[in-house]
């Protein structure tokens, strides 16, 4: 695997998110790209430059952040490192399989873009995910019951859409985290 290339998408990505503190930040790539490791260390199919390439790069073009069209700020740095075409398509095939809700409940192809999947995933569950959805909530203007109620909506769910071994062995101590949590807050916020 060319470490080189793998290097250069973590500065690339330094850069591009210095300004974000949501969330979606450097520390939430770099968290999914961790993720990511993790899991495709027991996948022998997968093919681990391929994976992390998509995992660092998954959210350069979040349409929540950047308007950029057809994926152009991760075409643009895998061209700048010389990655063949065929392999800048699949990468991106992969990243817009994993981070766009419209494909919310599509199978996923290879087991590339499932690990990518998972990966991110697991970042929005356990105490990482109780952190993100009460910053993500402020910066919208929700009040903390709106985001208590987006556990209920969404973050409780994602356990069940786990499909790698090794993600959902993660997600189960995550999940029993965030129910924990959501019992204390239910205690704490009872009436009378
Ligand atoms: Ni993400």
């Amino acid at each position: 695997m060319d470490s080189s290339v793998i290097n250069s998408a973590i500065q690339y990505i330094k850069t591009l998110f210095q300004n974000n503190s949501d969330g979606h930040d450097v520390q939430h790539t770099l968290r999914v790209y961790h993720n990511a490791l993790l899991i495709a260390e027991i996948e022998p199919d997968c093919n681990l430059f391929i994976v992390s390439l998509a995992a660092l790069l998954h959210d350069v073009d979040d349409h929540k952040l950047f308007r950029t069209e057809n994926n152009a700020n991760a075409r643009t740095f895998l061209s700048s490192q010389h990655i063949e075409p065929e392999h800048i398509d699949y990468i991106c095939d992969i990243i817009n399989s994993v981070s766009f809700s419209k494909n919310h409940g599509k199978s996923l192809a290879s087991i590339d873009a499932k690990i990518v999947q998972d990966a991110d995933r697991l970042d929005a569950i356990g105490a990482i995910g109780i952190a993100r959805t009460f910053a993500y909530g402020g910066k919208c203007g929700r009040t903390l019951e709106d985001s208590v109620q987006h556990f209920h909506d969404k973050l409780l769910l994602l356990k069940s859409e786990m499909i790698t071994k090794r993600a959902k062995e993660i997600a189960e101590l995550r999940h029993d985290f965030m129910e924990q949590f959501l019992r204390e807050w239910d205690k704490e916020t009872a009436q009378g």
